[in-house]
């Protein structure tokens, strides 16, 4: 029976932890899951989404790792059509700009006979407070791939907000929302503002991408992290995302957030201070 629960899937994410206070903040019926949830949600085991999907009649789903992996459409087809028969009527998929593998995912979703929304989002501005960027904040030397592309980075707050706006209001059904900040800035830029910002000595290190794949795997990332570390970094991140586009206005009536802004009130969470230790994001 439905009980106009909404599922969130990821829901200790970046953007789903927010999707789940605001909904909560907003009173609907929430269940938040993921691996570490009961009942709990694994993209890897097909039998753990069943009695996810008991009772619910939306979803904001987030995928793992990312939409970009080859095995995401044929994932995603799966959990769609299991979702249906278990009576889903709404799906909200958060979708990455600029991603071949993600478009096949999303035209799943958008012909699956459910009413639906993409949420398809530019780089995340928190990824350097909450992701893998954020060790090289703490450590003083952020080593990245060597590139001058700009990518107007969003932040995952806004995400949250088009994705509850999404979810709750009926006459938003059925169109994708492309979201980005305002401003298209490197990644030097970013470092030089989160440096200036907290106090820090933030050294930007350059490498080429070889090099910084064969960092991580003697960190010891899985060979599939690599690939896909590799495919941001060249295919996504040639510049097709430069572009800024107005989808967080097309949903909220307002402008995205400002990068500088991100960072002002990043700073009031404490994780960026002088005593923050480097906790190996990845
Ligand atoms: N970062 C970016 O710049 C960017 C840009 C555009 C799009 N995206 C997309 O954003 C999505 C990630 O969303 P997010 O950033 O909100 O999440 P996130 O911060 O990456 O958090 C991961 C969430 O997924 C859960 N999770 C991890 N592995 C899982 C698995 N195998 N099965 C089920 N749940 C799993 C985690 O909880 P547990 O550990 O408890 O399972 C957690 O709740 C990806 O699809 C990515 O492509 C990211």
């Amino acid at each position: 029976m439905q009980d106009n629960t909404i599922l969130i899937i990821g829901s200790t994410g970046k953007t789903g932890a927010r999707v789940h206070r605001l909904l909560e903040q907003k009173g609907y019926k929430t269940r938040g899951v993921s691996r570490s949830t009961t009942p709990s949600f694994d993209w890897t085991d097909p039998g753990s989404w069943h009695a996810c999907l008991a009772g619910v009649t939306s979803a904001y789903v987030t995928f793992q790792p990312d939409l970009a992996v080859p095995e995401a459409e044929n994932t995603v087809r799966e959990f769609v059509a299991e979702a249906k028969a278990a009576g889903l009527k709404h799906l909200v998929l958060l979708s990455g700009r600029g991603e071949d593998g993600a478009v096949k995912a999303e035209r799943v979703v958008q012909q699956s006979g459910l009413d639906w929304n993409i949420v398809r989002a530019s780089w995340f501005a928190q990824n350097f407070s909450e992701g893998f960027m954020l060790d090289g904040i703490l450590s003083g030397e952020m080593v990245l791939p060597e590139s001058d592309t700009r990518e107007p980075f969003i932040d995952v707050d806004d995400i949250a907000e088009v994705a509850v706006a999404a979810l709750t209001k009926p006459q938003l059904r059925n169109r994708l929302f492309e979201v980005t900040g305002p401003r298209a800035i490197t990644f030097k830029e970013c470092i030089d503002a989160i440096a200036a910002a907290s106090g820090r000595t933030i050294q930007y290190k350059p490498v080429p991408v070889e090099s910084y794949i064969n960092q991580l795997k003697a960190h010891g990332l899985p060979e599939d992290i690599q690939w896909l570390m590799r495919e941001l970094f060249t295919v996504v991140f040639d510049g097709r995302n430069t572009p800024v586009v107005n989808g967080v206005e097309e949903a909220l009536g307002r402008p995205a957030t400002d990068f500088n802004e991100y960072v002002k009130k990043t700073l009031q969470t404490g994780v960026w201070d002088a005593t923050a230790q480097v906790i190996n994001a990845y």
